[in-house]
């Protein structure tokens, strides 16, 4: 993992092993504390949990893997979540991943060099009805239908991402 500012991470990291190591079950609470600081669950962070808790790293990663809400990928600031389930793929999702990567340069499970864009793949949003669809973060965008749509969307998070970058230089 590449990182500016590991030291001060771990340093953070310490911090949350140490307010959750004496309770009852300090894995989740710690990974949770361990992902909000690091963006995502490298191995060297889970082995680092593992090793400060004295727990074998095969139980700390047993954790990681078994929630979903546990990502050992980086994600991207904007992260794009195509829905694949069963009416959004008959009405264009794939299509959707496919503009994405040739608009992102990314595909599936993948993350832009900037960290600013990742894509996955996702199972019914609860959209159906206004399929295809997929969600940017926590916000839902329906009726894809079209790639000017799409482009639309994702010419909002470039302009995001752009700001994004500029004001954090
Ligand atoms: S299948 Fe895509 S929202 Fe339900």
């Amino acid at each position: 993992m590449k990182c500016k500012d590991c030291a001060e991470l771990y340093r953070q990291l310490d911090e949350v092993i140490e307010q959750n190591k004496h309770l009852p079950g300090p894995i989740i609470q710690t990974l949770h504390g361990a992902q909000k600081i690091f963006g995502y669950l490298p191995r060297e962070v889970l082995e680092y949990v593992a090793n400060k808790l004295g727990h074998p790293v095969s139980e700390v990663y047993g954790v990681a893997t078994f929630y979903h809400l546990f990502h050992l990928k980086p994600k991207g600031l904007f992260q794009f979540k195509v829905c694949l389930g069963t009416a959004c793929y008959i009405r264009g999702g794939p299509m959707i991943v496919d503009q994405l990567k040739a608009e992102l340069g990314i595909g599936l499970d993948e993350v832009s060099e900037d960290r600013m864009f990742s894509v996955e793949a996702v199972r019914c949003i609860g959209a159906c009805g206004l399929a295809p669809a997929m969600m940017v973060n926590d916000k839902v965008y329906d009726r894809l239908i079209s790639p000017a749509k799409v482009r639309a969307v994702i010419n909002h998070y470039r302009a995001l991402a752009a700001e994004h970058q500029r004001t954090s230089a």
